[in-house]
């Protein structure tokens, strides 16, 4: 289980309420003063130091003393004992389970609500890894000064909960999204496997067009292309049901450069049906199919 999950049944509520309160001043600076984590968190000063000391001890804060006055900032233990927290108290979940896998820039792990229903659990951790779509979601928001990574993220987790969204109301095979909370998603859970991950596939050709007809229907109707799609971003379970997963860096259909990232989004799909099935395509044919 991962860190955050372990460390948020030791933790009280007036812990909790220090973490939220350094995360609220987070908005406007990168540390925030002990003045400042007192004042949002409306605790008098021996019981905010208190309270400090212990989330610090447990590993959730980074302190800045270089400054004349001490400094703290929630790091991304504290960040995900926050969102867990809130998603345990809404009843979306329950309990986490064992990590599902590690992504380029998220952490899946599996998680269970309260009828022991399993659900895919994913964790942003942009900024760690991955600075391209930092960049991305930066001009979304402007140019910010001060831009966290508890907002990059934050703002990754509704891009992609809003994407599912999109595409699963129309029926259409992609996670149905169950809750969200500051930088984590909890979606529906496929127990199976990338489909770059199967040595061999019964039917190559009815799972080729199978994508193929997803990625024309989410592009028609939710008018949305994918924009990192590939054999690591479909997973299939043992009976062929496949889910499109990883949402990101999805793109609206008008947007300028949507036909060019449409066209590459098929061609790495035609590519590896091709080199590893032998599937004979026509790209242009597919074009055209969608843009018909
Ligand atoms: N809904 C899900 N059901 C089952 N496994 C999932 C699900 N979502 C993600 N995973 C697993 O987690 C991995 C990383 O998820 P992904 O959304 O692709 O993150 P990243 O953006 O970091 O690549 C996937 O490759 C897959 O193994
Ligand atoms: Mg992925």
């Amino acid at each position: 289980m991962s860190q955050a999950g372990k460390l948020l049944t030791r933790l009280e509520k007036e812990d909790l309420r220090i973490l939220m309160a350094i995360e609220i001043g987070m908005k406007k600076s990168e540390y925030v003063t002990i003045k400042d984590i007192k004042f949002y968190s409306r605790y008098p000063l021996p019981e905010t130091l208190y309270r400090l000391k212990n989330v610090h001890k447990l590993g959730l804060t980074i302190r800045n003393s270089e400054e004349r006055e001490v400094a703290y900032q929630i790091n991304s233990i504290g960040y995900d004992v926050l969102a867990l927290h809130t998603l345990v108290e809404k009843k979306i979940i329950s309990q986490l389970g064992p990590l599902l896998g590690k992504g380029k820039e998220s952490d899946v792990y599996s998680c269970i609500d309260d009828d022991d229903v399993i659900y895919a659990l994913k964790i942003y951790r942009m900024g760690r890894r991955s600075f391209k779509n930092v960049r991305k979601l930066r001009n979304i928001t402007g140019e910010r000064t001060h831009l966290s990574w508890l907002y990059i993220n934050r703002l990754a987790a509704k891009k992609e909960y809003n994407a599912l969204k999109e595409i699963y109301k129309l029926g259409l095979k992609t996670p149905k999204p169950i809750g969200y909370n500051r930088h984590i998603i909890v979606m529906e859970y496929l127990r199976g496997k990338e489909i770059v991950y199967y040595k061999d596939i019964e039917k190559p050709e009815e799972l080729f067009n199978e994508i193929l007809f997803q990625m024309r229907e989410i592009y028609k109707k939710s008018n949305l292309v994918h924009g990192d799609l590939g054999e690591f971003n479909i997973i299939s379970d043992e009976d062929g049901n496949i889910l499109i997963i990883d949402w990101l860096q999805s793109i609206p259909s008008d947007h300028p450069n949507a036909l060019k990232i449409l066209e590459r989004d098929i061609q790495n799909i035609c590519n590896y049906f091709h080199k590893k099935y032998r599937i004979e395509y026509n790209l242009k044919d597919i074009l055209d199919s969608f843009t018909e």
